[in-house]
């Protein structure tokens, strides 16, 4: 079929066949089709939607549009499973995760990528650590999976090529927002890893990428369904972002709280309430655990024990990052020319947070990028964040702000100002949910 009766048929509202999909799809890698007829396609079916059938046929098109990596000559002696989250702000959890994981026995591969608007990215956080590689070769990709259990990098250029353009044009033609298109561009990359067993992170809340709660439950829905239908099962998790994740916002202040978290301390934080929710899920979907209990069980042994420390330690440095980094990260991560405390100018109970423009300030201060090729500054952010509940007041501040100048400092403790709202009375805590597809 010529891609323009393939567009024709999607704006009359008609089914596509799944080959017609696929010969689209791997007429954009191939550059066949062009970025108007990517345009066309994209328009239509954010105002037509698919029908489940041709969301599993996208996603599969989408994911065969390149490599598509195999385990099978490694003999991993475990499972392959990932996490995937929608992305947030404090949001350090594939970090811990990884590492935690790995240390109950499975294998993971994490594909992870940059910020992205106002939510941060896994890769940017750990290239705050000086010579951490996050493109390895494919060979040495697996050999750190193999040896360590978790290699967390960068997308190669050759994963899912099609979604790169197509997630290009739908940037540019307000089709970022559609459950179909995003579906298949999210699970088109994520299951190219060739993993046994996926689990979702949905956000909700004033951080979160999809704008409504209905959409977040949608979303997750969609990716557990067609992901599973693409043959790679998947549970996907609805969990909050309604105030930043853990308490620190930034790129080398996150990874300082990672190792904080990764020897134990704060184990009931929300941050890792969530990743032990989520390493649960990953757990028993890689049939590595019976229930929910051995699974927690197994879990806080990884963790007291100081496995996870030392498998995150042990990625870090096959990965080149220093070998004694969680004895002296102190020395290797860049810290900001001003460091000060953001009070705020009225005492009360943090009752509302803009979690996005939390997200926003630390790509101002520098944290983020403005530009795609931009270059970013590891050591700026907040850090100390106070929860949603809190009493602030002259003596106890909303935050630390980590900045260049004391110029960039100040416009960012107004930002953090502004983003929380501070009232009498208790905070209502409307979506701490968990809520599991
Ligand atoms: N992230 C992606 O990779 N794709 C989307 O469409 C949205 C978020």
């Amino acid at each position: 079929m010529l891609p323009q009766e393939l567009i024709r048929l999607k704006r009359e509202g008609q089914p596509l066949p799944a080959s017609e999909i696929k010969a689209f799809i791997q007429g954009i890698a191939d550059d066949r089709i062009s970025d108007a007829q990517i345009g066309a396609f994209t328009m239509a079916v954010f105002l037509n939607g698919m029908s489940r059938e041709e969301v599993v046929a996208l996603t599969t098109a989408t994911r065969d549009s390149g490599h598509v990596m195999q385990w099978d000559a490694l003999n991993l002696p475990g499972p392959i499973v990932d996490k995937h989250s929608t992305g947030g702000v404090g949001d350090l959890v594939s970090l811990v995760l990884g590492p935690w994981v790995a240390a109950c026995g499975a294998f993971v591969p994490m594909i992870s990528g940059r910020g992205l608007g106002h939510t941060g990215g896994t890769l940017d956080k750990l290239e705050s650590i000086p010579g951490y590689d996050p493109y390895p070769a494919p060979e040495r990709f697996g050999q750190v999976v193999k040896s360590t259990g978790v290699a967390i990098i960068g997308q190669t250029g050759n994963l899912a090529p099609a979604d790169k353009r197509i997630y290009g044009v739908r940037d540019v033609t307000a089709t970022v927002e559609s459950i179909p298109l995003i579906t298949a561009s999210i699970l088109g990359k994520k299951l190219a890893s060739g993993l046994d067993a996926l689990v979702m992170d949905v956000k909700v809340g004033s951080g979160a990428f999809m704008p409504s709660e209905e959409k977040s439950h949608e979303l997750a829905k969609s990716i557990a369904s067609v992901a599973t239908q693409a043959g790679t099962p998947t549970t996907a998790l609805l969990t909050d972002m309604s105030q930043p994740l853990a308490n620190c916002a930034g790129n080398a202040v996150e990874i300082v709280e990672t190792l904080a978290l990764l020897r134990g301390e704060r184990a009931d934080s929300r941050v890792m309430q969530v990743t032990r929710e989520l390493a649960v899920e990953m757990l028993i979907a890689g049939k590595l655990v019976a229930n929910r209990d051995e699974s927690l069980s197994r879990l806080d042994k990884a963790l007291t024990s100081g496995a996870a420390a030392e498998i995150f330690a042990r990625m870090v440095r096959e990965l080149g990052g220093p070998s004694d980094f969680m004895e002296r990260s102190n020395d290797y991560l860049a810290k900001a020319a001003v460091i000060k405390p953001v009070y705020p100018t009225a005492s009360g109970t943090v009752q509302r947070i803009d979690t996005r423009a939390v997200g926003m300030s630390v790509v101002e201060l520098g944290g983020g990028r403005l530009r795609n090729d931009a270059n970013i500054d590891h050591s700026v952010g907040f850090s100390d964040i106070v929860e949603l509940g809190t009493k602030v007041d002259g003596e106890q501040p909303l935050a630390f702000v980590h900045a260049r100048t004391e110029a960039e400092a100040e416009r960012a403790a107004e930002q953090l100002r502004s983003a929380m709202t501070i009232g009498d009375g208790e905070a209502t805590l409307d979506v701490l949910l968990q809520h599991t597809y």
